[in-house]
């Protein structure tokens, strides 16, 4: 971008890094619930909770298992990758902080009167900052719980850390359970506000390279 003659370095809103890392953790992230889905089914937590064939990856538990294990790599090298980038190039921190309470408090109240614009694509609120980084969190939580449970002999230190395999078993559990529910909230807003996910697909608008992305760039 040249303003006044002095050139200003651009990039885009989603550089192409984290739209790959997104979109990748997006297709691992369904392989790994819908296999997960064919696995529990083999030993249910929940009594009365089976996840019907449908939704399974897998015909069978030790299919499923392959996926499952097929996918884990997929979803720790590339979440790790996307952790790195965020931290190396300040974005994560630029996009996802800070969070204030009186801004989520916010949010809330306007999302319960229907209010649920999103103008600025280039800036999120309060409520998705958290939703996010509650994604990541539970994202990282499945990692380490699944190393637990896949080695449990290895990683006897993080298997007590969770009060033992059954219990490192359970935060798993619940682990899918808020992602699964953050994909619920997070597609259909997606799909409320599609110029959110063109903006996912094609980088969307270009920000100065220096500015927080939710600064307005003047011409
Ligand atoms: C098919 C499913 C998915 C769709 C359609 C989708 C769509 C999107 C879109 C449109 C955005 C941009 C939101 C905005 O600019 O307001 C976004 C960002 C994001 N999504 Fe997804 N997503 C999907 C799956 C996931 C999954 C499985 C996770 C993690 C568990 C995830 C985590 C995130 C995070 C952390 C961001 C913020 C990215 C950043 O700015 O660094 N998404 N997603």
């Amino acid at each position: 971008m040249v303003a006044t003659g002095v050139s200003i370095k651009t990039r885009r809103l989603h550089p192409w890094p984290v739209r790959i890392m997104h979109w990748i953790n997006a297709a691992a992230m369904i392989v790994m619930i819908t296999s997960g889905w064919g696995i529990y089914d083999d030993d249910v937590i929940i009594g009365g909770l089976h996840f019907d064939q449908t939704w399974r990856l897998g015909s069978w538990a030790a299919e499923s298992l392959l996926w499952h294990f097929a996918g884990m790599w997929f979803l720790a090298i590339n979440g790790l990758a996307y952790l790195i980038y965020g931290l190396v190039t300040g974005r994560l921190r630029e996009r996802l902080f800070p969070i204030r309470i009186a801004e989520i408090v916010q949010t809330v109240r306007e999302t319960l009167r229907f209010h649920i614009a999103h103008e600025d694509i280039t800036h999120y609120n309060a409520v998705q900052k958290l939703l996010y980084l509650v994604a990541i969190f539970a994202g990282i939580s499945q990692v380490v719980t699944g190393l637990a449970i896949w080695k449990p002999i290895q990683f006897s230190g993080l298997v007590s850390l969770f009060g033992g395999f059954q219990g490192a078993r359970l935060v798993h559990f619940w682990g899918m359970a808020v992602i699964v529910g953050f994909l619920a909230v997070h597609v259909a807003l997606a799909l409320l506000v599609p110029r959110t996910l063109l903006a996912m697909l094609t980088g969307g608008p270009r920000l100065p390279s220096q500015a927080p992305a939710h600064e307005e760039i003047t011409p």
